[in-house]
């Protein structure tokens, strides 16, 4: 079930390779990424611009479209510049992209001149990237969300740029809710009831294959983002707080985590503990879901003309833990960052002002629904048309929750993979949420060295 007991780096493998290590773990990469680990050469998916030159190499996620429309963007730099550049195609799941990374940047090695980062990864990278202050004025700066700029400001260096911002969403059956006379809920308490209802229903309809709730159960970042949703709606915290105090053995906390248990195979499949994002889309997009956590790169896919939920979905805010809890999304989201191993670092930083303009924020967010990190792109019409939810849930998307990558600094990788291991567990029956997270307290403090991080 891709379940491991420590994060990734290439210290957990100093001798094995990275991707031995991947494989060792039970984590499947593809083979274009394999050959990247495996030869500390990344293999390009894809060449645009002139055959011969200097060439910069740029990683792009592929979660649905993101791949098409990263290269879309990137031969408009292309075209505009001259100049020759390589699409690097990574693992999926954030935590292995980092892994690879983290391999490529510690051998300094410039393969990748360009590189897509998690929002939850400047303090972990910044050592490895050049500072982009410069790179754009500060006026154009200012237009972005700023609490997103100040995530990508590590010890006074500007180590990324925003490309697009991410908050957890809550997908339903518009057709469904009106069939069966259901409201939309408010909590998580009601969504376990109503799936219940729907599910069953469906399934004496005919639909065998109905389930009532999907989300990104595998262990891996996409759990802890799922979990966080879970913990910080029952006010039950951020598993670390601001002042790096470890806060997640709390009672709320395990109400939240033997709620979410209870799920499974309930309203649940049990796959979903080892789901990621495209699977959750798959089982909602081909009908077989009432309702489904995923982020906003999910609407134009299942609102394309070939998807069987067509104009039959709606989204929301994600639920409350019960009457008094919150409505709470975690932050995600992308930056761009310039290697400090890049033989060309002047010609990539033009390549990520390119990328991170407004123009290119506005055409991601019309053909791909990515949102923007550009305030004023969330009262554009053609943005707007395109994803209507942007201005419905723009409080949503501006009041994310983070995730403790703040407090715990070059370790928050390896505090998020502690929590989604403990989840992972919880989920799958193995030790109860209290147990569970009591002795994830005590590996946190280990971890922390005694809370100093
Ligand atoms: C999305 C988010 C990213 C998060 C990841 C987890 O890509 O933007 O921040 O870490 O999902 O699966």
């Amino acid at each position: 079930m891709g379940k491991i007991a420590a994060p990734l780096t290439l210290s957990t493998f100093p001798l094995l390779g990275l991707a031995f290590g991947l494989l060792f773990a039970g984590i499947s990469l593809n083979v274009a990424s394999l050959n990247v680990a495996v030869a500390q050469t990344p293999s390009p998916v894809k060449e645009l611009g002139p055959a011969s030159g200097p060439v910069i190499a740029v990683s792009c996620g592929s979660v649905g479209i993101e791949f098409q429309v990263c290269e879309s963007g990137v031969n408009g730099w292309a075209n505009a510049t001259g100049h020759r550049v390589q699409l690097i195609s990574t693992p999926n799941d954030s935590n292995e992209r980092l892994a690879l990374y983290q391999q490529l940047l510690a051998a300094k090695s410039g393969d990748i001149d360009v590189f897509q980062i998690d929002v939850v990864w400047p303090g972990i990278l910044s050592n490895h990237l050049i500072d982009l202050r410069g790179v754009v004025d500060q006026k154009t700066l200012e237009q972005h969300f700023k609490a997103i700029v100040t995530n990508d400001v590590v010890n006074n260096r500007l180590v990324a740029i925003p490309w697009f911002t991410d908050a957890g969403l809550f997908y339903y059956r518009k057709d469904l809710l009106e069939k069966y006379g259901r409201k939309l809920p408010e909590t998580w308490q009601e969504m376990t009831e109503t799936a219940r209802f729907i599910q069953k229903a469906e399934r004496e309809a005919g639909n065998s294959r109905m389930w009532g709730y999907v989300f990104q159960g595998r262990a891996y970042e996409g759990l802890t983002v799922n979990a966080l949703e879970w913990l910080d709606s029952f006010n039950a915290g951020t598993i670390v707080d601001l002042d790096g105090k470890i806060t997640v053995n709390n009672p709320r906390a395990a109400d939240a985590l033997t709620l979410a248990a209870s799920w499974i195979n309930d309203i649940t499949p049990q796959g979903v503990l080892n789901y990621s994002e495209e699977e959750c889309r798959g089982v909602f997009q081909s009908g077989n879901a009432v309702f489904m956590r995923n982020w906003p790169y999910a609407w134009p896919l299942m609102n394309a003309q070939d998807s069987p939920v067509k104009d039959k979905i709606g989204v929301a805010p994600l639920l409350k833990g019960g009457p008094d809890g919150k409505h709470t999304s975690t932050l995600g989201g992308w930056q761009l960052a310039v290697s400090k191993y890049s033989k060309n670092p002047e010609v990539a930083s033009d390549l990520v002002r390119y990328l991170t303009s407004m123009e290119e924020q506005k055409r991601r967010a019309v053909v791909g629904g990515f949102n923007p990190t550009i305030d004023a792109l969330y009262k554009d019409e053609d943005v707007l048309k395109a994803n209507p939810f942007f201005g419905e849930l723009y409080e949503t998307f501006v009041n994310a929750v983070a995730r403790p990558a703040r407090a715990t600094g070059v370790r928050y990788n390896q505090v998020s993979a502690e929590f989604w291991n403990a989840v992972h567990a919880t989920l799958s029956g193995d030790g109860d949420a209290k147990t569970n997270l009591a002795s994830l307290e005590k590996t946190l403090d280990r971890v922390s060295r005694g809370g100093r991080w």
